[in-house]
């Protein structure tokens, strides 16, 4: 999705500096409540200009699209021209160049939704609302995209509603779904929050609640979250009595191996192997000393996770580790290939 250099789209959404800005009469005007709105983005970075990702989805939300309008009403705000404004918003595809429905349908042909009917799904949809990809029915109710991998392929085939998930579809499943939304209604997504609208997500994605009070914006954060497919993971994990790696934690963080009277390192009170009293082997010692160079607590995790002493993960010892073995019930088993592949 690119604004080639004199095409309708490129000279829509930048434009010279000093040309005239078209303020489309059809449209909901920019007000200074949302000159307001863009400044009080603005406040909340040490930078104003990192405000102009949500300031794009705030002009989203009043006019339904990045506007020329509105990329001058940014430019102005942020100090930065219209070019640049515009280089912004024709990268990334949640912004708009043409108005948008009243709801944007997106179904995802990506791989694994294509492999399992995501394609028909959108093939279909296309036939049926008489629109390609990035156009809008003459009704105005629905903008129709196809998508790269919308992050939920353990629910494929997948569709979303103004960015909320529609799992599992089929071609009479999506019909229906588009259908309801041409009659007005709100289906409610499988997952996440209630479903509203282009212009309310995208107001919520600037930043600023679209709820009307706090009851309801509670209900949307209170929405169903992961399911079955998405928690398959963590129940053969649970089953087989594995855990992930250890995450840095008071008691990890207050663990270091310059801490111990001897200067030897000491992980929750299992001696080193190396020889206490002698500084460890020298691998150990390099473990160490990059310990204690950490500037900072991510750089500190890090050399605290790679440390020959750390504890390990219940159901690995330490001797797996070192063996290169992930899954001890694997080695029990010894077959080939990981458990995962005798699972699937
Ligand atoms: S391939 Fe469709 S959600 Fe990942």
């Amino acid at each position: 999705m690119t604004a080639l250099p004199g095409s309708a789209e490129g000279t829509a959404v930048t434009g010279l500096d000093s040309s005239p800005t078209e303020v489309r009469a059809d449209l909901p005007p920019l007000t200074d409540t949302t000159r307001a709105e863009c400044r009080e983005l603005m406040a909340r970075y040490p930078v104003p200009r990192s405000a102009l990702l949500p300031m794009l989805h705030l002009v989203q939300s009043v006019q339904g699209y990045v506007s020329p309008e509105g990329i001058a009403l940014c430019a102005q705000e942020l100090g930065l021209t219209k070019a640049e404004v515009g280089a912004v918003a024709t990268f990334y595809t949640m912004y708009k160049r043409r108005p948008t429905g009243r709801h944007l349908v997106s179904v995802c042909t990506n791989t694994l939704c294509a492999v399992l009917g995501g394609q028909r799904v959108y093939d279909r949809l296309s036939a049926e609302l008489g629109v390609g990809h990035d156009q809008t029915t003459a009704d105005g109710s629905v903008t129709l995209e196809h998508a790269e991998c919308l992050a939920a392929c353990d629910y494929a085939p997948v569709v979303t509603v103004d960015y909320e998930f529609y799992d599992q579809q089929d071609v009479e499943s999506a019909l229906e779904l588009v259908a309801a939304l041409r009659r007005g209604e709100k289906p409610p997504p499988t997952r996440g929050a209630p479903l509203t609208d282009f212009r309310g997500v995208s107001r919520q994605l600037a930043g600023l609640s679209q709820h009307a009070d706090a009851v309801a914006a509670q209900a949307a954060v209170d929405g169903p979250s992961a399911g079955v497919p998405t928690l398959r993971g963590v129940r053969l994990a649970a089953e087989r009595g594995e855990s992930a790696p250890l995450m840095p934690t008071p008691a990890a963080a207050a663990w270091d191996p310059s801490h111990t009277a001897d200067g030897a390192s000491d992980v929750q009170g299992i001696p080193r192997q190396g020889g206490a009293g002698d500084g460890g082997t020298p691998g150990e010692q390099a473990a160490d000393a990059e310990v204690a160079a950490a500037d900072n607590p991510a750089e500190r995790a890090g050399a605290l996770s790679n440390h020959p002493d750390r504890p390990e993960p219940a159901g690995r010892a330490a001797a797996d580790r070192d063996a290169g073995v992930e899954h001890p019930a694997e080695q029990a088993q010894s077959g080939s290939g990981t458990s995962i592949e005798r699972e699937v």
